[in-house]
């Protein structure tokens, strides 16, 4: 049976140290951190989404910004505003919450953020910088991934890791993460022809593929640590993750339940990267 771990728990230690250095940096430095919000539309996951970062920014100390633009804001008007934030020295991190709407290229507003504000570590500039090992952020998902990984105490060097997803926000970063950490890694997607017989080599499995209940235990090596990014809704429309964790649990060492896994890991890891970015601003290392 599989010990739990508990994301919620790893997430305040993160927020708790971000905190703490946020105090003290204050002290030291007069430093005042701020991160922009912003969320076009209406939609209701994205504005729960963007109410737990504020919660988050004032756990931390740290001052937010919310720009809440209409359904209808042009292109135009939101790179405006992405110009005004990159400007505004009260901000160190620029976060536009996405899905945007679909008038709206979200790849023109992601490569309009400035790099040094990027505190998702979307823009193409960053992204690159993970590949070569040389970051100043993380994107903040697989980052948190990372951090429950370490929790467990399991050493990744020289372990099977398989990732099964590719996007460019989870699978893709993760798997330089993994490879980064010395993991021996394999990166599985929909196409995928022998995806049991690969989850099955997995010391580490992290699953970001976005359908509910996808991995079952058979499909999961005894002792593997299983981390769960999915956020599905089941049969029942009960919230679930991409892994059945009922069968899951019996095979794995460890376990990231879902909902209380990576989900609180992501809003900890973006407190991390604003505090990064402003110190980085402020010439403090
Ligand atoms: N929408 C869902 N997850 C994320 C995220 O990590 N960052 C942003 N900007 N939007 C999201």
């Amino acid at each position: 049976m599989a010990q739990i771990i508990d994301g919620k728990a790893v997430s305040a230690a993160v927020k708790e140290e971000v905190a703490l250095e946020n105090a003290r940096l204050k002290d030291e430095h007069g430093l005042k951190v701020g991160l922009a919000v912003v969320i076009v539309g209406n939609d209701p996951a994205s504005r729960v989404y963007v109410n737990n970062k504020k919660k988050a920014c004032e756990t931390v100390g740290f001052q937010s910004f919310e720009y809440a633009l209409d359904e209808n804001t042009t292109q135009e008007q939101l790179l405006d505003l992405v110009n005004v934030l990159n400007r505004d020295e009260r901000v160190n991190g620029i976060l536009v919450q996405l899905p945007l709407p679909s008038h709206i290229d979200e790849k023109a507003i992601i490569n309009a953020i400035s790099p040094e504000k990027d505190v998702d570590a979307f823009h193409p500039v960053n992204v690159g910088k993970i590949m070569i090992g040389e970051y100043s952020f993380l994107p903040c998902t697989p980052a948190g991934v990372m951090r429950l990984i370490q929790s467990t105490g399991v050493d990744i060097t020289g372990k099977q890791c398989v990732v099964v997803g590719r996007s460019n926000i989870v699978g893709k970063p993760q798997a330089m993460l993994l490879l980064q950490k010395n993991g021996t890694v394999t990166i599985c997607h929909s196409k995928t022809k022998n995806l049991k017989e690969l989850c099955l080599t997995a010391d580490i499995l992290v699953v970001a593929i976005g359908r509910a209940k996808f991995i079952t235990g058979d499909m999961i090596k005894e002792g593997a640590v299983v981390i769960d990014v999915g956020m599905d809704r089941d049969e029942n429309g009960k919230l679930c993750g991409d892994v059945d964790f009922e069968s899951a649990k019996e095979k794995a060492s460890y376990i990231t339940p879902v909902p209380g896994g990576v989900g609180p890991m992501t809003i900890a890891m973006l407190m991390k990267n604003t505090l990064t970015a402003a110190k980085k601003q402020a010439g403090i290392e």
